[in-house]
């Protein structure tokens, strides 16, 4: 293939025709800007310029491979770099330039997990705290998810000799120092320069679990490597062992290769998420796309409408980024068949949202289910992952015990993690907090993440009268107030299948 000259790439910047150099390739993605779910104004921006270290925040690099064969239009000539346009620099939005002012506080400061989300807006560019805190719709489900923790009060016992707490827990048989662990979150090049590879080093030196997303910034394999490095540099002293969350991806092809690679990378378990057929409408993150647009002189279409002759109209994206072809809206329980064959490990159903879907994964034979709501990024309106543990306890208590049940979506305190085993949860996810601890700390502040949410459980404890987490009982908390809500089938409709 002929090589082309920088200046030539430089001409290619707009709607009817735009080149991006990746790698030191040229690409021309005018056929792909309408289709790019976070929006056509990202790709236009960078149109004529090299656009490898931009792109490289959010995705592998391997990416480039989804784009159309014939988009490829050759290396680019060395010599001519120089040629190539400049982006314009960004120029900061009115947030930004408030938070500039602001010094991010030392570590030590962050004394509760939510001080990490200050700590964070003060050192992200708006785009990306936009990221990592929007939510579906207006809000409600993030909402319910924080407020339904608060919820619940305990029931303490007294005079019970609490001198020596133990807060250890099994994690789908591995071993683990604490009853939580870190949730997946895709695109975390977006908030730190040393992404997934850097959040699992804070992970790995405290000695907890991480759940990896297919989402990653950094290819599943180069995160194993950071683990197993960090593991090394600590003679493998670390209990802490890394999952995968899988996003299934439209093509069963390409489904059943990422499976291998993973196992083949050593991850030990396969979390698949199940609440996310089709994204989330993210509004604060359409906000931004809108405003990009605008910046460069395009109006964006809905998003919908941008992917009209598609089979599914919002499903290729992840976080309003390209995550080329996952996301299949056509999964359903039958397909959990050939994954098992195909994984031949435990699985975990990430984002079970009543009892009745509780019911259907343990008969089709999971190890686990997390209940959860995508930390409110999805549905609208979605329960929170505490009423659906307590509908599994009123409709179907037989199945406790039976198979793991892990929760997660705000949980921000280690007595929230407390009331969720009280009430039978084996273990519960964490992710924003660890998310902007990573932004504005890197791996120290992972660490302090861990640190804040162990001292506040190991106190939780003493102060329950409790010792280790095997003596966690559902009365010891009082959730008559959450009850009261809880769903009836008298009062919806016809009984359901329960
Ligand atoms: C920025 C961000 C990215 C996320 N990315 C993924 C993902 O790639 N896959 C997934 O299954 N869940 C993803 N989640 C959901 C989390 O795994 C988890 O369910 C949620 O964050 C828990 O709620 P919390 O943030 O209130 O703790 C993401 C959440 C956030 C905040």
């Amino acid at each position: 293939m002929a090589s082309v000259k920088g200046a030539e790439v430089a001409k290619h910047n707009t709607k009817d025709s735009c080149w991006i150099v990746l790698d030191s390739k040229v690409y021309d993605v005018t056929s792909f800007l309408s289709r790019h779910p976070g929006g056509a104004a990202i790709l236009l921006k960078q149109g004529g310029t090299d656009a490898t270290n931009e792109f490289k925040k959010y995705h592998p690099l391997t990416y480039v491979n989804d784009l159309p064969p014939n988009s490829l239009l050759g290396p680019i000539d060395p010599h001519t770099f120089g040629q190539l346009r400049q982006p314009k620099p960004e120029k900061p939005t009115p947030a930004a330039e408030a938070n500039a002012e602001k010094e991010v506080p030392h570590v030590s400061l962050c004394i509760a997990t939510t001080d990490f989300e200050t700590a964070a807006k003060a050192v992200l560019p708006h785009k990306s705290y936009v990221y990592a805190s929007t939510s579906a719709n207006y809000g409600l489900s993030h909402k319910g998810n924080l407020e339904d923790w608060n919820r619940i009060t305990f029931r303490p016992r007294v005079m019970r000799d609490v001198g020596k707490v133990d807060m250890r827990r099994s994690i789908l048989g591995y071993s683990s120092k604490y009853p939580f662990y870190i949730s997946p979150m895709g695109t975390m090049g977006a908030l730190h320069p040393g992404a997934e590879p850097e959040m699992v080093r804070g992970g790995v030196r405290k000695g907890c679990h991480l759940v990896i997303s297919t989402a990653s910034t950094k290819q599943n394999e180069a995160i194993m490597e950071s683990y197993v490095a960090e593991q090394h540099r600590l003679n493998d002293a670390s209990p802490s062992k890394l999952f995968f969350q899988f996003y299934m991806p439209a093509d069963r092809n390409r489904a059943i290769d990422l499976l291998h690679r993973v196992k083949r990378a050593g991850y030990k378990a396969l979390w698949i998420t199940v609440d996310t057929p089709v994204l989330g409408k993210r509004t604060a993150d359409r906000v931004l796309q809108a405003e990009e647009a605008l910046a460069v002189g395009v109006e964006e279409e809905p998003t919908a409408a941008w992917e009209a002759g598609h089979e599914n109209p919002l499903v290729p994206s992840i976080g309003g980024r390209v995550v080329g072809g996952f996301l299949s809206p056509h999964t359903t329980w039958e397909d959990l068949a050939w994954i098992k064959k195909e994984w031949k490990g435990p699985i975990v159903l990430k984002g079970i949202q009543c009892a009745e879907d509780a019911k259907l994964a343990l008969e089709y034979g999971c190890a686990g289910i997390l209940l959860s709501n995508h930390g409110g990024r999805q549905l609208h309106s979605a329960p929170s992952a505490l009423m659906t543990l307590l509908e599994i306890r009123t409709y179907c208590p037989e199945i406790i015990g039976k198979l793991e049940i892990y929760v997660d979506g705000g949980l921000r305190d280690g007595t929230d993690v407390l009331k969720a085993l009280c009430l039978g949860a084996t273990a519960v996810g964490v992710g924003r907090p660890f998310l902007y601890a990573l932004a504005a700390y890197g791996s120290k502040g992972v660490e302090r993440c861990v640190d804040i949410l162990a001292d506040e459980l190991q106190i939780g404890m003493g102060l329950l009268g409790i010792t280790s987490l095997d003596q966690v009982r559902p009365e010891m908390v009082n959730a008559s107030r959450l009850l009261n809500r809880m769903w009836r089938p008298e009062v919806s409709g016809p009984k359901s299948r329960l």
